[in-house]
């Protein structure tokens, strides 16, 4: 049975790949983290939309069914290209939870953690604009913040000084809602939830729902493992064993987070 692909520049998005196993069990996963280019976050967004081709292209290669892009940055950058170029194929992109928070806020402010190119998108303008009116949206680029998750310093001092520099000026403007907003953020949710402390602030993590639309697509195109299948997984890289390897480890932190 064919699988699903997931997709990001390293790590991050084991996240997402988490949230497709607690829903969806019996799928077989692909999972591919680039990792010899990862971060994506400061590189331009044609070299972006240049490698999410391909690795879309090599996802599709080994026979996925459906492709999830787990990054926002590639998201940002490519998925309008990656649905005309594989327009027969289902392909879930990341969106910036922006909606659910601005739904929720009652101070009014919402903070959004994402990377740079994402935050300087079209796609992010659009969706705070349609979701924003009449909220303050603050973006804030989360700097370090993958170079720590991929690092596995998520728990170190160093990740401390990075969460608390990004998300206290955020806090400080009265955000009550903290959008993660790049799948490689929930594995430094734990900070970002020391860092926060007492204050009465949620951390929205848009992945569960990327999960469920996951679902809703291989219904639709009758695309789903039939029931009782057992499921496969397995891990790809443009980087090395060690790299590989990494990836495996890391599925088993993101699981069991
Ligand atoms: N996980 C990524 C995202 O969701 C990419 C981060 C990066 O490589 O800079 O944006």
């Amino acid at each position: 049975m064919a699988a699903i692909g997931v997709y990001d520049s390293g790590l991050g998005g084991l996240s997402v790949w988490r949230e497709i196993r607690r829903l969806l069990p019996e799928e077989s996963l692909i999972y591919l983290g680039d990792g010899k280019n990862c971060p994506y976050g400061n590189r331009p967004k044609e070299e972006v939309a240049r490698l999410a081709d391909e690795a879309v292209g090599h996802l599709v290669a080994l026979g996925c069914k459906l492709v999830v892009v787990a990054c926002n940055t590639a998201t940002a950058a490519a998925i309008e290209e990656l649905r005309a170029k594989y327009a027969e194929l289902p392909i879930v992109g990341m969106e910036p939870a922006v909606k659910p928070a601005c739904l929720n806020t009652r101070s009014g402010v919402v903070g959004v953690l994402a990377t740079e190119r994402s935050l300087d998108g079209d796609l992010f303008r659009r969706t705070a604009a349609r979701y924003g009116e009449h909220i303050e949206v603050i973006a804030a680029a989360g700097r370090g913040f993958v170079e720590l998750v991929e690092a596995d310093k998520e728990q170190s001092p160093e990740a401390e000084a990075a969460v608390r520099a990004v998300v206290e000026p955020v806090l400080e403007r009265g955000a009550d809602q903290i959008v993660l907003g790049c799948t490689h953020y929930p594995f430094l949710k734990a900070m970002i939830e020391r860092v926060i402390a007492g204050r009465e602030v949620s951390i929205v993590d848009p992945s569960p729902a990327v999960a469920r639309r996951v679902k809703q697509l291989l219904e639709e195109h009758n695309l789903a493992a039939p029931a009782g299948s057992r499921a496969e997984l397995r891990f790809e890289t443009f980087a090395d064993e060690a790299y590989r390897e990494k990836i495996r480890r890391k599925a088993c932190v993101a699981e069991n987070m």
